[in-house]
């Protein structure tokens, strides 16, 4: 097995061989530049009888980092002569980029997995594919190979960049090609993405996580902390710009650890660095971590005018028995005090957060906590979830005498006093004129332009389309809980009604 997986990791393995491959454990994390010709020049698909180019569809769960693995993998498929489907049933190559972090998450792919089924009785030449964070689980790998043995491929995250091969293995096998690596061997640069928006872009500071709260998937199915290098970072970031990008985004499950594993950087001094770079307007990140969000991040924070007046800061609960038993690193009191200290340096920021209820264990008294704290703290909106058992992860082996029921109803009482809180904020803006940088016709109504306000809030408007990836100044006119609408109020030079 050592000899075939060497062998494939090599690009040595013709096509053809139909092998189930095993988890493996490569252990060293070095960096590596891969150039896209080399990842796909020999994976070449061509075009049908017909014609007609192959084409695929991904399916992406969960958070923007599987969304920005979906624009590398979409890169890598694209080189390979692959074309995007519209449809299911016009797709050659379906791929499933999972999530992991609660069960529904996973229950719905394996729905999905099993509604495709008959495509692929008509369709012989489909492949199916599972990737992302549920491709990390054994349990998950089992079942996939027992139960859905008509999904053609599987591999994890540590290993999207030899998605050609492995594909190309896969349409050649009538066995399920599974590949899934413990660990990430190397942090793979320089795969270009097909990315989905010319206006806003993601970008990967650090992989992995390293804080262990004993909920939560995540530090199993990405691995430990790494950090890109910083001229890594800048060098994405200033081709984004000279592209036309205005807003970078950038992605970490911990980005306030970013620099750490490096020794010479932190996440302030790469805000700095990546604030100097002209052409960007907006600069996001997420998530930071309450624990170690320092007083060094707060001031770059303060200091870099393009970085915006919105922070992700997750809390998860606001009693300290069960921040503890979560392995969280913080205490409702340290949370409520960075809160201040933001307040106080950024005028103007909305604070959002993630809030899990039904922790095991977490009683009444416990719960009110948490609603004491929302109530305290006012956040623009909050991420609010039923806690679901993860498959190896400490908390699954707590006891837990609250049933499912009593969950659902803190659900919904937290969620009542959470709106009517965002609902109160966007009010407060009721007449005043914000900047929007515009994203496009929105998604829910074509008549009207979507965009957003540095505080992340979504702005609606009517405007021409031509105004997409220009800052427009709208009047709020009417607030709703998730919306702002409101009316242009000045056009920037040049561009006509
Ligand atoms: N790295 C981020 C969170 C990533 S997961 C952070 O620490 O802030 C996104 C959110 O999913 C978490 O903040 C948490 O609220 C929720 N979550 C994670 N595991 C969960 C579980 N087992 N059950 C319910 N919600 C969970
Ligand atoms: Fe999960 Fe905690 Fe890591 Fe966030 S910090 S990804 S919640 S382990
Ligand atoms: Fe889900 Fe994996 Fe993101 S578990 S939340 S897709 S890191």
């Amino acid at each position: 097995m050592e000899n075939l997986i060497t062998k494939l990791r090599e690009g040595r393995l013709q096509p053809g061989a139909g092998i189930v491959f095993g988890t493996h454990r490569p252990n060293t994390a070095v960096r590596t530049s891969f150039d896209i010709d080399a990842l796909t020049k020999d994976y070449q698909v061509g075009t049908k009888a017909s014609g007609e180019p192959y084409r695929y569809i991904i399916k992406t769960y969960g958070c923007q980092m599987n969304e920005h693995d979906t624009e590398t993998m979409a890169g890598l498929l694209q080189a390979m002569g692959y074309r995007p489907a519209k449809e299911d049933a016009e797709a050659d190559f379906i791929l499933f980029n999972t999530c992991a972090v609660r069960e529904n998450a996973e229950d719905k792919v394996f729905g999905e997995i099993g509604r495709l089924r008959p495509l692929k009785t008509r369709n012989p030449e489909l492949v199916l594919g599972l990737c992302g964070c549920m491709a990390q689980e054994k349990g998950v790998q089992k079942m996939v190979l027992e139960k859905f043995p008509w999904v053609d491929v599987v591999f994890g995250t540590h290993n999207i960049h030899r998605l050609p091969q492995l594909l190309t293995n896969a349409r050649h096998s009538q066995e399920t090609i599974l590949e899934v690596w413990d660990k990430a061997a190397e942090t793979v640069e320089d795969i270009p993405k097909a990315r989905k928006d010319h206006i806003r872009a993601w970008v990967n500071v650090q992989y992995g996580c390293n804080k262990f709260c004993t909920y939560c998937i995540v530090p199993y199915t990405r691995g430990a902390e790494r950090s890109r290098l910083p001229e890594d970072i800048l060098q994405e970031v200033q081709q984004l710009a000279a592209d036309g990008v205005k807003e970078i985004t950038l992605l970490g499950q911990n980005v306030n650890d970013y620099g750490v594993d490096l020794g010479s950087v932190t996440f302030a001094k790469l805000l700095r660095q990546v604030n100097d770079v002209d052409g960007i307007e907006r600069i996001r990140f997420t998530t930071s971590n309450p624990w170690n969000f320092t007083d060094e991040l707060i001031q770059a924070l303060a200091d870099c005018d393009k970085v915006v007046e919105h922070i992700h800061l997750p809390v998860q609960s606001g009693n300290n028995q069960i921040l503890k038993r979560m392995n969280r690193s913080h205490t409702r009191e340290f949370y409520l005090e960075l809160v201040n200290k933001i307040r106080t340096a950024i005028p103007g920021v909305s604070l959002t957060t993630d809030i899990i209820v039904g922790f095991p264990g977490e009683t009444e008294e416990q719960f009110l906590d948490t609603l004491r704290l929302v109530e305290e703290v006012q956040f623009d909106n909050a991420f609010t979830f039923i806690y679901s058992p993860r498959e190896n992860t400490p908390a699954a082996k707590f006891p837990d005498d609250v049933p499912l029921s009593e969950k659902k109803a803190r659900l919904q009482r937290l969620n009542e006093v959470q709106y009517a809180i965002s609902l109160a904020k966007n009010q407060a803006l009721a007449g005043q004129v914000v900047d929007v940088l515009v994203e496009g016709e929105s998604k829910t109504n074509p008549d009207v332009l979507a965009g957003r306000t540095r505080t992340n809030k979504l702005v609606l408007f009517q405007g021409d389309v031509g105004l997409t990836g220009q800052t427009v100044s709208v009047r709020i006119e009417q607030p709703k809980t998730w919306t702002l609408m409101g009316t242009l109020v000045e056009r920037p030079e040049g561009v006509l009604a």
